[in-house]
This record gives structure tokens, C-alpha cells and sequence, in this order.
């Protein structure tokens, strides 16, 4: 909708830019004439006050800590959905009635097998390799097996693509996993669903028979929820950017997933748990409160603070309660590192630094613990980030394709470099 107009001068020109609102959250104003009108670009390195896109998928609210996937509270849909349904909603935009969610479980279940040649592909890595680095590899290459899903102008094949990499990557994920630990790939089995399938193809060994626990499979499907998606993160962000180009489907969500990888990003879960073992004990966390204060010091408190939420991450809550879940069911007691968690989240919580700079602990902060006690070692925290979020990859994804105002994404620069000057012959420098 637009609506007002914002007066600009500049260099003694001065334009009006028309105003945008969304159904809630801030008005934008609309730049676009600026550089035309002005000879002026806008500056935001990290895009703090720039929205990239319209968007009908995800709506946050960092200050109240809300957080809306096509209009549902994430504390209904993790409480009552499934992680299916869920990706339903994403996809579609509505919820599903009973016949459009199974025939949606039947379509993503009868896709989760990949290529039998793939599983060379894998033998290709040192079986040193983070799983990571795996995963980028893999998902990238699926676009040289699925030929058949890479028109994106073809909405059937998008739509194949896109069903295709939300089935496969819990069994790409599980691969890579076998892969690092040296045991044989397990197979999908199409009785199980999504979450408990995952579970198997990683827990499952050929010389006995594996039985899912349904509340480890139920924690697995609410981490898969919970980190379905979130906007226009660093990862979306550049699955819509390596899309505005073109590119096909699966070479985007490998650009998303080599995004995600960073500390700072979805590789943050791995670095709090690698945190919390570090701090080992209740007594050192003052030393390492006093180090994430120090302006001195690049030591951060991992899984804490986030660049929207200005509040308590609505989906740290829902973890946390869930990491409590998975442990009273695995009969672990006493465990130091949630001690240690529980303890370092109540000084930060209660620590002037992290009040006055809105510091709250966020889901990475919990999903390590849960992670860990379901028996994944940390270099797979991101790859199951990874796994969930392909879904908000690919719901944004169609959405910018099916955008009638999309064009391929260009930022400007302010160019701060050397200025015209005349190349010199080597014997004159
Ligand atoms: N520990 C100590 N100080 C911190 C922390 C932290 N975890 N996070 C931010 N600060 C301080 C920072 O030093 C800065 O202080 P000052 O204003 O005095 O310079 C202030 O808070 C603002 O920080 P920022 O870096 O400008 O904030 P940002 O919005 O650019 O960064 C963040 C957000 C998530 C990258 C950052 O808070 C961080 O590095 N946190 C630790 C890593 C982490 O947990 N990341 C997971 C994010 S949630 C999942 C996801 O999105 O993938």
C-alpha cells in the first residue's frame, strides 16, 4: 500500500519519495528515484534500516520477541503442527486441510531417496571433512542429478525442485553424517515420518534394528520448526540474491547454506556448545561474562544477542523447554553444561551490559544442549540449521520468482579507493 510522501533534499535538489506499509510492522519509504533524482545513494552496511523485499511469509518483531509464519504465532505452530505442516504453510500460505496434508507427507515422503550415483559423490571427501563443507558440496551437485527441476520459468518444475530438496536434504544430512563416522548410508523408509526417518538414517546401523523414541523424534520435528524460517536473514537474504540472477534452485540453497555456515549465522549453536564446554564449570562464568564485557576483547558470548530480536528470542523459550523434554526422557540428570547454560543465562539476564544492550539469549543457546544429548556432535548442529531452514530458503525463493517486480539484485557502493590515476611502467614505480 502506499501512502505518504517523504521529503529528501540533497546537493539542492529534492524529491518526494513515496511511503509503503505493510499489514503490521514498520513503513518503508521507497528510495527508488533517489539516485536519479539526487545523484545520491542510500548507505547501510548490513542493511539495518533497508528492507529488501515485499514479503507475504515471515513477520518478527524483535522488540516484542514475536515472531509469524503467514500470520501464526512459532509457540502455536511448534505446540500443535508438525514440521510438514509447517513447510505446508510456508510453500502455500495457508494451513493444510487433512487431504492436502497427506497427499503433501505422501509426495515429500516418495522423494527422500536421492540418485544412487550421489552416494559416490560422497567417497569424493576426506572423511575429515565438516559436514558442512559436505553439505555445500552435495546440495550444489544436485542440480547436475535433477535436470528436470532447473527450469525456473517452468512453475511444475519449481515446484519439483522444491519438494524434491525439502525430501532430500534429511537424507544428504544423514549421508554426510555416515560419511564422517564411517558407517554405511541408511536408506529412507517411507512408514516413518520426516523427523523420525531422520533420526533413523542417522542412529540406524545394519546389524540391528533401530526404534525411533517418539519424544526424541518429536524434539527433532520441533527444532525442525523452529528453524523453518526468519526472514530476511543473512542466508534468505543471499538465496534471493544468488536467485535474482537466475540461477537454479539447488545452486541457491547451496549459496544459502554456505552462508549459513558462519559463527555468526547458523554456525553459532556449534560455537555455544563449544563455549559451554570450554567454560566447563558454574565458577569460570564470571571470567567469561568479564571478557564478553571487555571492549578489548573479541571474546562473544555465543548464542546470545541477535540483530533483530531486541528481546527474548520467542524460540529460545520453546527450545528450552524442549531441551528439558529431552533430557528428563534420556534420563540425564545432572548434566554440567546445562548447569552452566542455566547459570551464565541467568547472570547475562540479570548483568547491566546485557540489559543495556538488549543481549537475550537466542535459540542457538539451547538447540546445542538438545542437539547434543540426541547424540549429534557438533560439526552437525548447522547441517540440521541447514535441513530445516531449506524450506524458508525455497518459500522465499518462489516468492521472488513469482515477484512481478524482481530484477536481478545489484547494491551500490560508496568507493573509497584510489582515484583515476595513469598506469606506470615497471621501471618508473
Ligand atoms: N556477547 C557480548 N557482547 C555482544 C554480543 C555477545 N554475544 N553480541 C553483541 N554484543 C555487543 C557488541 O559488542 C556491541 O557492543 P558495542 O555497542 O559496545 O560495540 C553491541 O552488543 C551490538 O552488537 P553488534 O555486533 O553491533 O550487533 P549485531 O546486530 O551486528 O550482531 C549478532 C548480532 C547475533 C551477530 C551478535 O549479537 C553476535 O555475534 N552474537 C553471538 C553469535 C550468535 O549467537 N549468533 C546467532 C544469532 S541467532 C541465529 C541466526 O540468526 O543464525
Amino acid at each position: 500500500m502506499t501512502g505518504t510522501i517523504a521529503d529528501v533534499s540533497f546537493g539542492g535538489k529534492s524529491v518526494e519519495l513515496p511511503t509503503r506499509s505493510g499489514t503490521i510492522g514498520p513503513d518503508v519509504i521507497d528510495i527508488g528515484t533517489l539516485y536519479k533524482n539526487t545523484g545520491a545513494f542510500t548507505y547501510d552496511p548490513g542493511f539495518t534500516s533497508t528492507a529488501s523485499c515485499e514479503s507475504k511469509i515471515t513477520y518478527i518483531d524483535g522488540d516484542e520477541g514475536v515472531l509469524l509464519h503467514r500470520g501464526y504465532p512459532i509457540e502455536q505452530l511448534a505446540e500443535h503442527g508438525d514440521f510438514l505442516e509447517v513447510c505446508y504453510l510456508l510453500l502455500y500460505g495457508e494451513l493444510p486441510t487433512k487431504t492436502q496434508k497427506d497427499d503433501f507427507d505422501y509426495r515429500v515422503t516418495h522423494h527422500t531417496m536421492v540418485h544412487e550415483q550421489m552416494s559416490r559423490f560422497f567417497t569424493g571427501f576426506r572423511r575429515d571433512a565438516h559436514p558442512m563443507a559436505v553439505m555445500c558440496g552435495c546440495v550444489g551437485a544436485l542440480s547436475a542429478f535433477y535436470h528436470d527441476s532447473t527450469d525456473i520459468t517452468d512453475p511444475h518444475q519449481r515446484m519439483v525442485a522444491s519438494l524434491r530438496m525439502i525430501a532430500k536434504m534429511p537424507t544428504i544430512a544423514a549421508m554426510a553424517y555416515k560419511y564422517h563416522i564411517g558407517q554405511p548410508f541408511v536408506y529412507p523408509k517411507n512408514d516413518l515420518d520426516y523427523a523420525s526417518n531422520f533420526l533413523r538414517m542417522c542412529f540406524a546401523v545394519p546389524c540391528e534394528d533401530y526404534v525411533v523414541n517418539p519424544v526424541l523424534a518429536r524434539a527433532m520435528d520441533r527444532i525442525f520448526i523452529l528453524h523453518a524460517d526468519h526472514e530476511q536473514n543473512a542466508s534468505t537474504s543471499t538465496v534471493r540474491l544468488a536467485g535474482s540472477s537466475g540461477a537454479n534452485p539447488f545452486a541457491c540453497i547451496a549459496a544459502g547454506i554456505a552462508c549459513l555456515w558462519g559463527p555468526a549465522h547458523g554456525g553459532a549453536n556449534e560455537a555455544a556448545l563449544n563455549m559451554l564446554a570450554e567454560i566447563g564449570s558454574v565458577e569460570r562464568i564470571p571470567e567469561y561474562v568479564a571478557k564478553a564485557k571487555d571492549k578489548n576483547d573479541p571474546f562473544r558470548l555465543m548464542g546470545f544477542g541477535h540483530r533483530v530480536y531486541k528481546n527474548y528470542d520467542p524460540r529460545a523459550r520453546i527450545m528450552q523447554k524442549t531441551t528439558h523434554e529431552v533430557l528428563g526422557e534420556l534420563g540425564i540428570k545432572d548434566d554440567p553444561m546445562l548447569e552452566v547454560a542455566m547459570e551464565l543465562e541467568r547472570i547475562a539476564l540479570t548483568d547491566e551490559y546485557f540489559i543495556e544492550k538488549k543481549l537475550y539469549p537466542n535459540i542457538d543457546f539451547y538447540s546445542g544442549i538438545t542437539l547434543k544429548a540426541l547424540g549429534f556432535p557438533t560439526t552437525m548442529f548447522t547441517v540440521l540449521f541447514a535441513l530445516a531452514r531449506t524450506v524458508g530458503w525455497i518459500a522465499q525463493w518462489n516468492e521472488m520468482i513469482e515477484d512481478p517486480e524482481q530484477r536481478i539484485g545489484r547494491p551500490r557502493q560508496l568507493y573509497i579507493g584510489e582515484p583515476k590515476r595513469d598506469y606506470l611502467p615497471v621501471s618508473k614505480r
